[in-house]
């Protein structure tokens, strides 16, 4: 009997192992990576979600198109922090963002501060408000309300993305031969996933909800406390329900506490589908040439900026043609490998600040032109969020008759759409803040970009906009008469209210909209009357109609 316990106890031990092996030989799903870590959770193609009282289910499926990467091993990789170099005070990322000869080759300038919307989160150094003298809130008034829209955390190459051209040229057969400063090219491996948030972009919406929470605890424990959770939305992309979580996980606690304490409402991005969280689903003309014009735009200042560097490093390649193109596209592969934790110290150090400047003006193009108020379609599709915020600073239902990219499902109903709420936070893409702040229409975001010619005073810096993890939040004020705050003499709902709103730490400004401009505020603020006066004609201004134009 005995031995016979054993022996199943072996049996089943051997089994045990054998599929562990297996396990680890095959790994779970995946691309036919060969990576083994189940690090991104979800089951099957459905999320699992938190608390979720509603009508809806919370697995909403749609993660959209993704492959995982192998895990990085900095600590053994990287041998400049080991020489000495000292990490950046200005983020401390455990990344490698300090390339080895950078005080004679950039002076201080920082590359990994430009890098458009691949720049690692970093606060905004301002859009034309005194943040030293206003940043902090003004005398005589408090917080009422936040709405809060985030993007993802930093993530792999989307699946179309330049960087594949890096992978593809390196695939080549035979493969191209490297000499000279690219020597490091020949033992190179592109090592990239797709989509995943990666493990920093998981530190940096921890990072984020600890900060809201800190910052506007009161709001977040007051609607805890009256309707039983806090109200979040989020795409389903997978990035995006990974940084909702993580979010949420840093500003109310692991261990169940977040899933029990917030409703995360998933809604679906994908063809067909309407969601404010990503509007180019429901607008058949994004993204299309001709009606977008920020991909044509950045491949001529590509042709331009990149030019100097295929003259350069041609000479130490055999085998490929350099062409403009494939310098952007490196430069993507250090920004990626870098987020990545890689040690891409050889390769983010080929490129001169000019060829950094000149990387980050061409995604300003591409984003501008695609997505701002460069394109026929981009205020548009910011309109949708933009309609959803005005409902729910005024505290009313969402008007259908302003139907755009909303989703009516959720909008018509005070269960999917509240508007009775202190705190309101969406997570969303980079795309998405540029739409809302082109529908938000203020002048110095709409300011044309020259093709040719980069302002180094433009405010429209993508780096300063949407890098990974930025964050979009409008506050209601209620200020007490003072001399700042003049006081409202009628009775309406507004009375004592004002907006304030910050882009990535820096006030907006708010002064520089049609109907605040009287107000003459140096401080970023407008009266909320003023402020909606602002956008009472926006649905003209926006034009949806031309997503679906011929
Ligand atoms: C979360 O809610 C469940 C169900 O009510 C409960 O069993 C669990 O203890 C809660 N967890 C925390 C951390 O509050
Ligand atoms: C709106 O969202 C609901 C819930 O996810 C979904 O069932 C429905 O198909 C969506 N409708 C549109 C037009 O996107
Ligand atoms: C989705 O958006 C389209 C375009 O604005 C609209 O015609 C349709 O009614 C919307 N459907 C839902 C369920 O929101
Ligand atoms: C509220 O009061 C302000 C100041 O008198 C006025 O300008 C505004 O038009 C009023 N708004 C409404 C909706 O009555």
């Amino acid at each position: 009997m005995q031995s016979l316990v054993r022996k199943l106890a072996l049996a089943a031990s051997a089994l045990l192992a054998l599929t562990l092996v297996f396990y680890l030989a095959v790994g779970p799903t995946g691309e036919g990576t060969g990576h083994h870590l189940p690090e991104w959770r979800w089951s099957g193609n459905f999320w699992k979600g938190g608390k979720m009282p509603y009508d809806f289910p919370s697995d909403v499926g749609y993660p959209g198109p993704t492959q995982k990467g192998p895990p990085s091993q900095l600590a053994q990789e990287d041998t400049v922090s080991q020489s000495g170099a000292v990490k950046k005070p200005w983020n401390p990322l455990p990344l490698e963002i300090a390339l080895p000869d950078a005080q004679s080759q950039y002076g201080n300038f920082e590359p990994f501060l430009h890098m458009g919307p691949l720049t690692p989160y970093a606060a905004s150094s301002g859009f034309g408000i005194d943040d030293g003298k206003y940043g902090r809130m003004p005398d005589g008034c408090i917080i009422e309300q936040v709405h809060y829209l985030s993007r993802h955390g930093s993530r792999y190459p989307t699946s179309g993305s330049p960087a594949n051209l890096i992978r593809d040229l390196l695939g080549q057969s035979p493969r191209p031969v490297f000499s000279g400063p690219l020597s490091f090219l020949n033992a190179y491996r592109y090592r990239l996933g797709k989509e995943l948030l990666v493990p920093v972009g998981r530190q940096q919406l921890y990072d984020e909800g600890v900060s809201a929470i800190i910052s506007y605890g009161n709001l977040i424990y007051e609607d805890i406390a009256t309707f039983g959770t806090l109200f979040a939305r989020a795409g389903s992309q997978h990035r995006i329900v990974e940084s909702a979580r993580n979010w949420l996980a840093g500003a109310l606690g692991v261990g169940g506490t977040w899933e029990n304490s917030s409703t995360l409402e998933i809604q679906i991005e994908a063809d067909g589908f309407n969601t404010t969280l990503a509007p180019n689903f429901a607008c058949p003309n994004a993204g299309k040439a001709g009606w977008e014009v920020g991909n044509a735009w950045k491949e001529e200042w590509i042709n331009d900026y990149a030019k100097a560097a295929v003259e350069r490093l041609q000479p130490y390649v055999k085998g490929v043609t350099l062409t403009p193109k494939l310098i952007n596209a490196l430069q993507q592969v250090c920004s990626y490998d870098t987020v990545a934790g890689f040690d891409s110290t050889a390769l983010c150090s080929l490129f001169t600040k000019e060829e950094w400047l000149g990387y980050e003006y061409a995604w300003d193009l591409e984003f501008y032109g695609g997505y701002g108020s460069g394109s026929s379609v981009g205020p548009a599709q910011g309109v949708g969020w933009l309609n959803e915020m005005l409902a729910r600073l005024e505290g009313q239902a969402w008007d259908p008759r302003l139907q755009t990219s909303e989703n009516s499902t959720f909008d018509a109903h005070p269960r999917t759409f509240p508007v009775d709420r202190r705190f309101y936070v969406d997570f969303t893409h980079d795309s998405v803040i540029a739409n809302v702040l082109a529908a938000l229409d203020l002048p110095a975001f709409a300011r044309e970009l020259p093709v040719h010619r980069p302002d180094p005073q433009r405010m429209y810096r993508t780096s300063q906009l949407v890098p990974f993890g930025a964050r979009l939040i409008v506050e209601k004020l209620q200020c007490q008469a003072s001399s700042r705050f003049p006081a409202v003499t009628s009775n309406n709902v507004t009375e004592g209210r004002f907006i304030r709103m910050k882009l990535n730490d820096a006030l907006l400004p708010l002064d520089s909209l049609s109907a605040c401009a009287s107000e003459k505020r140096k401080d970023g603020v407008c009266s909320m009357d003023a402020f909606l006066k602002s956008y009472e004609g926006r649905m003209e201004r926006v034009k949806w109609e031309r997503c679906f134009e011929k």
